[in-house]
C-alpha cells in the first residue's frame, strides 16, 4: 500500500482528483469504479473543476458505481445514482448510458447482484476503483462478516451504517435498511485502487486497515493483498498511525 499525506480534506480531494484526472488522460477509454458518500464529494468537485477548465475529457469514459440502496429510485435524492448524477454526470461529459449503478428498484435480489455482475464482467476490468472507508471498515457495503464477499451481493446494513447514514433522511425510519454492493472479490478485481480517508473519527478504523490483521471483520484490511492501492488520507485520518 502506498499512503499519502494530504494535509486536510481540501488536500486529500485534490490529490484524489489528480489521480483520477492522470487516469482519464492516460486512458480515455478507461473504466473508473466510482463511491458515493461524503468523502469524495471534494474529489468530484475538483475534477469537475478541471472539466470546465478544458483539461478532461470524459467523453469515453465507463464507469461502474460500488453500491445503492435498495428500493431507492434514481429520482430519490438520497439514492446513490441521484448522487452521482449531482455530484459529477450531469457536470461533465460523460456518456450517462456507460454509467453504471446497481438497479435499486429490481425487488428481486438474486436477480439485481445477478445483473449488476454481468455489468462488471462485461467492462472488462476496472482500470481505477475509488473507494471511501466505512468506521467500521467497510468498503462498498460490505459490512464486517466471516467471511469476504466475493460479487455483487445485497446487504443488511448493521446499525453503525444506519446511524452514520440517517442524517441525510428525513427520519431513522426512512434509512433502507438493505443495499446492493459490489463484492470485496470484485473490488479487489479492479487494476488500480484509491481509497480517500478524512477525519480524526477515521483515524482508529485506518490504523486497522493499515496495520491490523487481514480480516473479514475490517473488510477494507483485504485492501493490504491488492497490488496497486493507494491510500490518500489527510492528517487526522493518519493521527493514530
Ligand atoms: C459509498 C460507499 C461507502 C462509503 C463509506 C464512507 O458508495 O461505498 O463504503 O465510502 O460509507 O462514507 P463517507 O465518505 O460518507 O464517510
Amino acid at each position: 500500500m502506498k499512503v499519502i499525506r494530504a494535509k486536510d480534506y481540501a488536500d486529500m480531494s485534490r490529490k484524489a482528483a489528480a489521480v483520477i484526472a492522470a487516469q482519464i488522460i492516460m486512458k480515455p477509454d478507461c473504466v473508473l469504479g466510482l463511491a458515493t458518500g461524503s468523502t469524495p464529494i471534494g474529489t468530484y468537485e475538483d475534477l469537475v473543476k478541471q472539466y470546465e477548465a478544458g483539461e478532461l475529457d470524459f467523453s469515453q469514459v465507463t464507469s461502474v458505481n460500488l453500491d445503492e440502496y435498495k428500493g431507492l429510485s434514481p429520482e430519490n435524492d438520497q439514492s446513490y445514482r441521484y448522487f452521482m448524477n449531482d455530484h459529477l454526470f450531469n457536470h461533465v461529459n460523460i456518456d450517462k448510458a456507460k454509467t453504471n449503478v446497481p438497479d435499486g428498484l429490481e425487488k428481486d435480489a438474486d436477480k439485481a447482484c445477478a445483473d449488476y455482475d454481468a455489468i462488471i464482467a462485461s467492462v472488462h476490468g476496472i482500470d481505477l476503483q475509488l473507494l471511501g472507508l466505512g468506521h467500521n471498515g467497510h468498503i462498498g457495503f460490505n459490512e464486517p462478516a466471516d467471511s469476504f464477499s466475493k460479487g455483487t451481493n445485497c446487504v443488511s446494513l448493521t446499525k453503525s451504517t444506519i446511524d452514520a447514514n440517517k442524517r441525510f433522511f428525513a427520519s431513522e425510519a426512512d434509512v433502507p435498511t438493505q443495499a446492493y454492493t459490489m463484492g470485496c472479490a470484485s473490488i479487489m478485481g479492479a487494476k488500480k485502487i484509491l481509497l480517500v480517508v478524512s477525519g480524526r473519527d477515521k483515524a482508529g478504523i485506518l490504523k486497522e486497515v493499515i496495520c491490523g490483521p487481514v480480516t473479514p471483520r475490517v473488510p477494507a484490511s483485504i485492501l493490504q493483498l491488492h497490488p496497486d492501492v493507494t491510500v490518500i488520507a489527510d492528517e487526522d485520518a493518519l493521527s493514530e498511525i
